[in-house]
């Protein structure tokens, strides 16, 4: 169940037992890290109101729809080379909301959101969905305010890990990161704490979750999302939404959909099978509805040959229809094609609002105003986007109070425009425990972690020390030359400052009276060698790395996304220089991705690997938390690493960066089968499993019951029941909310297990639930369900406690389109990562 409170029990979740680093000393750390002591808090500047702005001379200006001249009739000329290709079946937008579920929350909001606008022009309508244009404002997106409503305007701001653009803000873990802790309660707190530096900044709408999937191992924006599960996906987006959310931010949920690679992303088509789309590309989004996201972005990409910003069948039908989404959708940036078409199609605002960048004009502004006014564009078509924006923004409570915004995303020396709020309050700690929550010890050889006093101990990798040009030194973040701790692209934030392993690691090492020493000049092996056997270092610990990002930003010729899978800067050279003159190897990788470490995996002189991703600002203490047992490693890999990128079901197709193809096809033929649903169909042995990871402790599973609902009886382990029900039904799906509907979404099956905690330390284990359908309905031989992160004592032992819907039971019918349980029975298996056979149970929740 979703947690209802923040913080939640945060402190004392995965910390082991005995604590090696005394709390004064942590607390020492904290303080010295966060540059003073007390939790610095936003104070109440003079703001000013979203849309009025202050060049760089100091003059206040006004930014509002009126900027676009119609004289300047728009010539789009961007994509002319582009096939226009064809628009998606044509699907009604769904006008009348009445929903087959209704909720009493948005009930309300569009009560207020109608009142508000009864007396609204239609220019100002269209204002609101019409975005001021590119660096016009504040923010990376700009509704100007309206004087004449009082409407403030809105705010739109990057990033999925943090307010981008911005000082004074926390760089959180990526995405990726959370969705390797496997625990709801962090993704709900790091949402929580986003949401919380969003309002302080004055920011209405924060540009993320992002939840595409982790298709292929290399795209560049995979560490944005949630990996390569939908319903891991799923259970990240649901909770970061809700964080963001309660925090009273808009979160926009992205990108919609099929957005899994950055190579001419603006111009390829993602061609996907209608189950595939339904079953894995859609649940994340489907998650975000649920938890009453406000706004969707539809992605850059086209879906099966039409635009996603005006695909008909994946906003009016899907999205709108199905899964009866109350908020509003907007483009991504420049990602709007037309203006009528894109607004029948289900499209509410265009961002930033001009048609290319700077260009001045726009597809909706004036142009709307004219496509409403000749009946190309219905009057209750306008009236339903402006109700859809408007009810947002009262969902979340942003009519009373929201402070305006208090930063500029372009002017940044601007004295005028830029208060300087600090909005971290004591955020670092929550992000502290979520790196090291998220860190997965791959490798660990006769216990070799964690660390206990060594007397010696040698650093090597450029991966562990602070970057010369220190951690903003590359603009969004597009190049690396130091310990990796995020992405590139508009998926980042300006680190308020990086805890670096090595420093880190030299706290530590004084307190226990470690020797330390280093050499991080990755292409000198020599001297390391040299260096390292004259230190007697008991242990070399070697940090590598691998990076990727947006496509707008090249770096090392990676486009975006990667060009290949192994450690960048000689990473794999420089661990086996060390296991060439230490017995005792430790690795740690900070990577985007899954990484290619064959080269050395199995050397016996690489004694443990501990994979931490993604961390955020607080990386090395992170790291040295669970490298010294402070924190009991639980992370768990959100994807699978493969021995060999060929073993990988699907894969980036380098395409020509300029040039034809000018409508690449990205085919998605694996179908269900991504990830391990394709290690585990074609019996390929990874290196890791998605969902591994490896503990101090050992746990054990037993007395798996698997329960009908409906039913009172309980049924045992193996033990197979004839239930029969009606098969689920999601209704017609030309009814708004079909897919959501209670029968489809309520509790329908109740599944526990029993876990013990059967070594001698405190750890936390995370048991997975899998299931197996019936093999005549073609789905992959597992797929994930639900997962839990319990905390155990010694020997001490929990009941683990699920619940699965008939939609997590069923399977998209095509034919019917609807969801159906199938018939025939169906394998329960609750394991420690997607390969493991674990305890199974059978049962039969549709016809046997
Ligand atoms: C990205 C979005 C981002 C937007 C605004 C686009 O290039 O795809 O994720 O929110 O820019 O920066």
């Amino acid at each position: 169940m979703p947690p209802s409170r923040y913080p939640p029990p945060l402190s004392l979740r995965c910390v082991a037992a005995s604590c090696p680093i005394p709390i004064t000393i942590m607390l020492l750390l904290v303080l010295y890290f966060s540059g003073g002591s007390g939790s610095p808090t936003a104070s109440s500047p003079r703001y000013t109101q979203t849309g009025v702005y202050f060049n760089s001379t100091g003059t206040a200006a006004y930014a509002s729809a009126t900027l676009y001249n119609p004289a300047a009739a728009p010539t789009p000329n961007y994509f002319d080379s582009v096939p226009p290709g064809y628009t998606s079946p044509q699907a009604p937008a769904p006008l009348n909301r009445t929903s087959l579920n209704p909720s009493p929350r948005w009930d309300a909001a569009y009560t207020k959101a109608r009142a508000y606008l009864s007396n609204w022009t239609l220019e100002e309508k269209v204002q609101l969905a019409t975005g001021a244009g590119w660096q016009i404002g504040r923010c990376l997106g700009n509704i100007p305010a309206i004087p004449s409503q009082k409407f403030p305007g809105l705010c739109l701001q990057d990033s999925p890990l943090g307010v981008r653009l911005a000082d004074y803000v926390s760089a959180f873990p990526a995405g990726i990161n959370v969705a390797s802790t496997f625990d709801k309660d962090l993704m709900y707190a790091r949402g929580y704490a986003m949401g919380e530096e969003f309002k302080g900044k004055g920011a209405n709408v924060a540009l993320g979750p992002a939840t595409n999937m982790g298709r292929v191992a290399a795209g560049g924006r995979n560490w944005e999302s949630f990996g390569g599960d939908p319903y891991l996906s799923g259970w990240a987006t649901e909770m970061t939404v809700k964080g963001m959310q309660d925090a009273g931010v808009q979160a926009v949920v992205k990108h919609y959909v099929g957005n899994e690679v950055e190579r001419k992303r603006e111009m390829s088509s993602s061609n996907i099978d209608d189950r595939t789309l339904r079953e894995i590309y859609v649940h994340p989004f489907l998650r975000a509805v649920q938890s009453d996201v406000v706004s969707v972005m539809a992605s850059y990409n086209l879906i099966n040959g039409s635009w996603a910003s005006q695909n008909a069948q994946t906003l009016n039908q899907i999205l709108k229809t199905d899964l009866g989404f109350q908020g509003y959708v907007m483009s991504d940036w420049q990602g709007t094609h037309s203006g009528v078409l894109a607004a029948i199609n289900g499209l509410d605002m265009t961002m930033p609002g001009d048609i290319v960048f700077n260009s001045g004009d726009s597809y909706f502004g004036y142009n709307l105003t004219a496509a409403v006014r000749n009946g190309s564009v219905s009057t209750a078509r306008l009236e339903d986007m402006a109700e859809r924006i408007l009810a947002g923004w009262f969902l979340v409570g942003q009519d009373e109070g929201y402070p305006a915004v208090n930063f500029d995303s372009f002017r940044r020396l601007s004295t005028l425009n830029n208060s300087h709020v600090d909005v971290r309050a004591d955020h670092d700690v929550v992000i502290r425990e979520i790196g090291a929550a998220s860190t997965v010890l791959l490798k660990n050889v006769n216990s070799t972690l964690p660390l206990k006093r060594p007397r010696s101990i040698f650093l090597a990798g450029s991966d562990l020390a602070p970057s010369p040009r220190g951690p903003n030194g590359f603009e969004d973040r597009g190049g690396l030359n130091g310990t990796l701790a995020m992405g590139w692209g508009s998926g980042t934030a300006e680190f308020p400052y990086l805890v670096d392993p090595l420093t880190a690691i030299s706290y530590q090492a004084r307190h226990d009276r470690s020797l330390l020493d280093w050499h991080f000049d990755d292409w000198d092996l020599k001297t390391l060698q040299a260096r390292a056997q004259t230190a007697q270092a008991d242990l070399v610990l070697v940090g590598v790395h691998s990076d990727s990002g947006e496509e707008y930003i090249t770096y090392d010729g990676n486009v975006g996304d990667r060009n290949n899978l192994s450690a960048w800067n000689n990473g794999d050279n420089v661990v086996l220089a060390a296991a060439n003159v230490s017995s005792n190897v430790v690795v740690i990788v900070h990577s985007v991705g899954p990484m290619d470490m064959e080269k050395w995996i199995e050397h016996p002189n690489v004694t443990a690997v501990l994979w931490a991703g993604l961390p955020g600002q607080e990386s090395g203490n992170s790291l040295v938390d669970v490298l010294y047992g402070a924190y009991s490693p639980s992370g768990r890999l959100p994807y699978t690493i493969a021995k060999r990128r060929e073993d990988y079901p699907a894969d980036i197709d380098y395409v020509p960066v300029r040039g034809p193809p000018y409508q690449p096809q990205v085919n998605y033929t694996e179908g269900l089968f991504i990830d391990y649903r394709h290690f585990q169909e074609r019996k390929i042995t990874p290196r890791y499993p998605f969902g591994f990871g490896l503990s101090y402790t050992k746990f054990n599973y037993t007395n798996l019951l698997i329960t009908p609902l409906t039913q009172t009886s309980n049924i045992q382990e193996h033990h197979s029941r004839n239930v029969h029900h009606a098969g689920a039904s999601g209704g017609n799906t030309t009814q708004v909310g079909s897919s959501l509907t209670p029968y489809l979404q309520d509790p329908f099956y109740h599944v526990s297990i029993d876990v013990q905690n059967v070594g001698n330390i405190t750890g936390c284990e995370v048991p997975q639930l899998y299931l197996s359908f019936p093999a005549s309905t073609g789905e992959p031989p597992k797929v994930l369900r639900d997962f839990s992160k319990v905390k155990l004592w010694p020997w001490d032992a929990k009941r683990v406690e699920w619940t699965l819907s008939r939609y997590d039971l069923s399977i998209w019918d095509v034919a019917a389109q609807r969801w159906k349980i199938p018939d025939g029975e169906m394998g329960v298996v609750v394991g420690k990562d997607s390969a493991d056979e674990g305890v199974k149970g059978m049962f039969c929740p549709g016809q046997c």
